[in-house]
């Protein structure tokens, strides 16, 4: 018995396998009316209730891109478990949200099994075989664009890994919507068309990109459908032929033989060589909360815990949200945990990285004793930057027990902003993510060393944090978001919405943001973060503000402990998203 998707759910069809059908043939004649309708739904739901929070007993999926969220739902209600929806959720975000989902770059995966096991997959994309820690020294923007900034990808690899040791599903069935998304196409909202054409001039000069993301050779339109024929091709290939076609098949070939053409240093070994781990995750406990966390190569959860740790010697609630004193106290955690996330961690593969001092509660107090020393602001040389990150993180829950929390990314957005050949999906410039000089800023300015220094095989260092939050051994909420150091700030902000301050779950998503990081020294806030008297008042002690725009995006779900009943939360800063529940 095969499956064949139908727009809003997954049926038997009995039918032989849609898979074996040429990809042309996968649109189905009554998919066509069924999309269109779907699609012409979540334009207008886009615009209109984007940021709404969403209340459901079953299930409940929420990412930056309705049709993602959609696809997630249709997956539950076919009876397939979160970590099902979640792989598929994975797959559909490749298609409909290229800038930053995706099959050609790497992430994580924290997940609740309803039998109380938790567990984390690290598939973070690894640096070539040929790779060295100087490649990019005397290079300018090398790391950020072009093959040398392309670590060997996690992705298809990691969701199946995902899916064959806890899903219930078949990769076909799961696979299904994604590959029907990307042959059909899929309308372009306003957000989506005004994000590809910022990056017109960029997929102009590659061929292979401007064919598919440039409408004869100008930006899509809001309106405007999407087709990905090539990518279509390729997730049907995956979906027939497992991870093997894409680290050992055409794919691979594909990738490595346009590396070798373009100056790259991919090999095929590098891609039969990839490996995805199972690892033990980060947990700590706040105010009576438990979290459990990204771990390294992900510096995110880390530096979650030690910054949370810090802040609980602090009555943050007492002394009001957005009071002077909290952002300060808020501020000097993220230093002390920006600092250690930069000097002490690396890949574990590579680095002993001293997890259980950075996590200890006595470390912290330690640390929040010096904060109490003085209300000056220390000094620091000032380094500026300017360029902003992308990644996408989505939440799923279903009613069985089981949560699933992913933070996936190319990096940049449009990862390297190239395409091999016909393969029809961007390549991640991951390796931007090391430290490609070290002791100098990279492109979010974050000042990283030697324990993050490039080795062949080596997995970069990531802000990534996806988390699930329990309390009585019940899942309170699952949260992440993109933003590369930005993450670890909104995951942290978010939750202390939650816990410290009391907020709902869009409230704390929606609330302004801020950031420090330590280099650049200044406090980089949202608009309307902070109010003018604060500014002033933080100015007296020497820390300085800096408007910057691109925030993340929180994509969570928060348990009602007494009902079960789940909601999500879209960020409103990503429009085209959202919490889709039954
Ligand atoms: N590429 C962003 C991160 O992994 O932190």
């Amino acid at each position: 018995m095969l499956t064949a998707y139908r727009g809003d759910r997954v049926q038997n069809d009995g039918s032989q396998s849609i898979m074996s059908i040429n990809p042309d043939e996968l649109s189905g004649f009554f998919m066509v009316k069924r999309i269109v309708l779907l699609f012409l739904l979540a334009l207008f739901l886009t615009q209109s209730f984007a940021s709404q929070p969403h209340h459901a007993k079953n299930g409940i999926a929420v990412s930056e891109q309705r049709i993602a969220s959609q696809v997630g739902i249709d997956i539950l209600r076919a009876g397939g478990n979160a970590i099902d929806a979640a792989v598929a959720m994975g797959y559909a975000l490749a298609v409909v949200n290229p800038c930053c989902g995706n099959i050609g770059g790497g992430g994580f995966m924290t997940v609740h099994l309803a039998n109380g096991k938790n567990l984390f997959i690290n598939f973070r994309e690894k640096a070539p075989l040929h790779a060295n820690r100087n490649m990019f020294r005397n290079e300018k923007n090398k790391s950020t664009k072009g093959y040398l900034a392309v670590g060997v990808p996690g992705t298809v690899l990691g969701l199946d890994t995902a899916l064959q040791n806890y899903g219930t599903l078949s990769r076909k069935q799961i696979m299904l919507p994604a590959i029907r998304l990307a042959q059909k196409g899929y309308i372009l909202t306003p957000y989506e068309a005004r994000q590809l054409a910022q990056f017109r001039d960029d997929f102009r000069e590659q061929p292979d990109v401007a064919a598919i993301f440039l409408k004869n050779g100008q930006p899509y339109k809001a309106g405007d459908r999407l087709v990905q024929r090539n990518l279509a091709n390729t997730l049907a290939a995956i979906a027939e032929q497992g991870p093997s076609v894409f680290y050992k098949g055409w794919i691979a070939h594909t990738i490595v033989d346009s590396s070798k053409k373009h100056g790259g240093i991919l090999t095929l070994k590098d891609f039969a060589q990839y490996n995805v781990k199972e690892t033990a995750l980060i947990e700590c406990h706040y105010r009576g909360y438990l979290l459990i966390t990204a771990a390294p190569p992900s510096s995110g959860g880390i530096a979650l815990c030690e910054m949370l740790n810090i802040l609980e010697s602090f009555p943050l609630a007492q002394w009001g949200y957005r009071s002077a004193q909290s952002i300060r106290t808020i501020v000097e955690a993220m230093r002390y945990g920006f600092a250690d996330r930069n000097r002490k961690l690396g890949d574990p593969d590579f680095v002993n990285n001293p997890v259980d001092q950075l996590i200890s509660k006595n470390y912290a107090r330690q640390l929040s004793k010096e904060i109490q020393k003085s209300h000056f602001a220390p000094q620091h040389e000032a380094i500026t930057f300017h360029e902003t990150t992308d990644t996408t993180h989505y939440s799923v829950m279903d009613n069985k027990g089981n949560a699933v929390s992913v933070t996936y990314t190319l990096n940049g957005f449009f990862g390297a902003r190239i395409i091999a050949g016909n393969t029809g999906f961007f390549l991640n410039n991951e390796m931007d993510d090391f430290a490609t000089k070290p002791g100098e800023p990279n492109k979010f300015g974050l000042v990283q060393y030697d324990k993050n220094s490039i080795e062949p095989g080596k997995r970069p260092l990531s802000s990534m944090t996806p988390t699930i939050v329990m309390k009585e051994g019940k899942i309170v909420m699952v949260l992440g978001s993109p933003g590369g150091p930005r993450i670890i700030s909104s995951v942290l902000l978010t939750l202390l919405n939650v816990i410290d301050y009391d907020m709902t779950l869009q409230q704390a998503i929606d609330a302004p943001r801020f950031h420090y990081q330590g280099q650049p020294d200044f406090i980089e806030i949202e608009p309307f973060a902070f109010d003018f008297l604060t500014q002033k008042q933080l100015q007296y002690y020497g820390y300085y503000t800096s408007q910057q725009n691109n925030w993340g995006a929180v994509e969570a779900i928060r348990v009602d402990s007494n009902t079960g009943t789940f909601t999500g939360g879209n960020d409103s800063r990503r429009p085209a998203g959202a919490a889709i529940g039954y």
